[in-house]
């Protein structure tokens, strides 16, 4: 009878042992998919982290030089949205309306290279994104009545905000102004 009991404490506690390990395992299993999907929207490829964007620019612009203000189409081998935008212009919409409103550098888009070459998806992705933000611009807010702008306007930035993947929540971090500085809870 006690050697049964003293058997079936032990027998408990290999279980509940066991149940903790699981659980640690679990646990730990867990972060590193958390890591890992941090890391998938922080950390950029390997060919981005060794592209040098201001010498790219520097040898653009030399490439160009004297033909700064003749169409894009003119100067570049494969331009389909941007007709008609002057080749130096074309090259600040890449540095700052591009590259720098989804917080990444020419790799993102472009193989080392070959600045016509539509080898990685993203580039198309960009010219997809510029119709969709066109149609917003021409289509969407037009119908939109009273709005405080006579010409309301969104680009890249509006939703990109120095992100490949636009956020859908704010910030963890409380507003110093407004409802929730108030102690009271914004509602879902
Ligand atoms: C978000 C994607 C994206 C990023 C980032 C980007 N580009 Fe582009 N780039 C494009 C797209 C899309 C085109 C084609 C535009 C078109 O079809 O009108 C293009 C075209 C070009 C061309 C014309 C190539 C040719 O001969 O047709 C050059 C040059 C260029 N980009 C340079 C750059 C530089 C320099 C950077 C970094 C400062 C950069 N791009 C960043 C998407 C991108
Ligand atoms: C109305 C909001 C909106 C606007 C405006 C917008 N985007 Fe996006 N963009 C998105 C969303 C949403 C995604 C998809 C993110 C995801 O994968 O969930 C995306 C994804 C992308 C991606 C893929 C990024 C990656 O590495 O996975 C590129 C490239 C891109 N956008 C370029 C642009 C460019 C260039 C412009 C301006 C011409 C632009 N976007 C304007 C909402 C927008």
């Amino acid at each position: 009878m006690k050697k049964q009991t003293i058997g079936a404490i032990k027998l408990v506690s290999l279980v509940a042992l066991g149940l903790v390990f699981l659980s640690l395992k679990l646990m730990s299993a867990s972060t590193s998919v958390d890591v890992k999907a941090q890391n998938n929207q922080i950390v950029a490829s390997q060919d981005e982290q060794s592209f040098d964007q201001t010498q790219a620019l520097d040898t653009l612009r030399k490439r160009i030089a004297g033909q700064e203000n003749k169409p894009a189409e003119e100067v570049f081998k494969n331009i389909r949205m941007l007709k008609g935008v002057p080749a130096a212009r074309l090259l600040k919409i890449m540095e700052l309306g591009y590259a720098r409103s989804l917080g990444v550098n020419c790799a993102h888009c472009h193989v080392a290279g070959g600045w016509e070459k539509d080898d990685k998806p993203t580039k198309q992705i960009a010219r997809d994104m510029v119709t969709m933000a066109a149609a917003i611009n021409n289509e969407y807010l037009k119908k939109i009545k009273n709005l405080k702008s006579e010409t309301p306007i969104i680009n890249c930035t509006t939703c990109h905000r120095g992100q490949t993947k636009p956020a859908l929540n704010l910030p963890e971090s409380p507003p110093k102004q407004g409802p929730a500085a108030l102690g009271q809870r914004l509602p879902p």
